[in-house]
């Protein structure tokens, strides 16, 4: 199926996603969005796919939502079309998904890259939540997945002046998982998706499950769901045969992949 606002492919189980706006960095308008919905929709139907990455390009991974879709609206617009609750469907997304940034990263687009499970940045990636600059505040969830990320200091000092930060900055602060030199970029992320989709597709969506509690709930509702998943993947075929393939040291063969 063809997209005017992504380029969607397949390398081997993972799903590449590249999104492209290249006349307005990428901005995230509603096709966008509705396209991006539809791609994960299909992703996550297909037992071919066991994670997905989700890049930009060079330049932009992506510049915000689309300033200029949102200039005209009100607050009854934005209430009545619940202006950025359609991003909650991309955060629920249930396989491993990896966002690889490169350039910019700003409001609406550092917020789809922390709705990724993890971020791999080239050394040119910068974050940032300029909203305040336009007389606005994330609404994303920039203001609590960065908390969250980050601790209040440095998202206060980021949400606040509106400044942007380097990828090193990045990386010491904890929102980037690796940072890699921009050429290695899409190959890096897509050797760890492509690692990750090689595992027991039921074990990376519960630990990816498992992990996100940590940021819903409180210590110890999140140490019960893991209990919980922890147990229930003694249930599955996977299990045995990872285990079985230790004892016997030969590789894996999982089924549910
Ligand atoms: C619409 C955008 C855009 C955006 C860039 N463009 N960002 N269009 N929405 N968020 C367009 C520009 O208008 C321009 O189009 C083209 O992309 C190239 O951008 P330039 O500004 O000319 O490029 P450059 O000088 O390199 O500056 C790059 C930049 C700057 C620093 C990233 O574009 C910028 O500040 N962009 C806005 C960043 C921002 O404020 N993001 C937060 C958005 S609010 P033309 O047609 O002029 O060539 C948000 C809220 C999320 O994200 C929650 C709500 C749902």
């Amino acid at each position: 199926m063809a997209y005017e606002t992504l380029l969607v492919e397949t390398r081997g189980r993972v799903g590449l996603v590249t999104l492209n706006r290249p006349q307005a960095l990428n901005a995230l308008n509603r096709q966008l969005l509705d396209e991006l919905k539809g791609v994960l929709a299909g992703f996550a139907a297909d037992a071919g796919i066991g994670a997905v990455v989700i890049t930009g390009s060079e330049k932009a991974f992506a510049a915000g939502a689309d300033i200029k879709e949102m200039q005209p609206y009100g607050f009854a617009d934005a209430v009545v079309e619940d202006l950025a609750a359609g991003w909650d469907d991309v955060a629920a997304f249930r396989k491993p998904m990896i966002a690889a940034v490169s350039g910019f990263a700003l409001g609406g687009g550092c917020e789809l890259a922390m709705m990724c499970d993890f971020i791999i940045a080239s050394e040119t990636a910068k974050f940032g939540q300029p909203e305040i600059t336009l007389g606005i505040i994330p609404g994303m969830g920039g203001t609590q997945r960065l908390t969250r990320a980050l601790g209040k200091a440095k998202t206060m000092d980021l949400v606040l002046t509106g400044r942007m930060m380097d990828a090193a900055e990045a990386e010491r602060s904890g929102l980037v998982a690796r940072v890699v030199a921009p050429e290695k970029l899409l190959d890096e992320a897509l050797a760890a998706a492509e690692k990750i989709a090689g595992f027991s597709l039921p074990s990376t969506m519960m630990a990816k499950e498992a992990v996100n509690r940590a940021y819903e709930t409180v210590l110890s509702e999140g140490m019960r769901a893991e209990r919980r998943l922890f147990h229930a993947l003694f249930a599955t075929e996977d299990q045995k045969e990872g285990m079985a393939a230790f004892v016997e040291k030969r590789k894996p063969a999982f089924k549910h992949r």
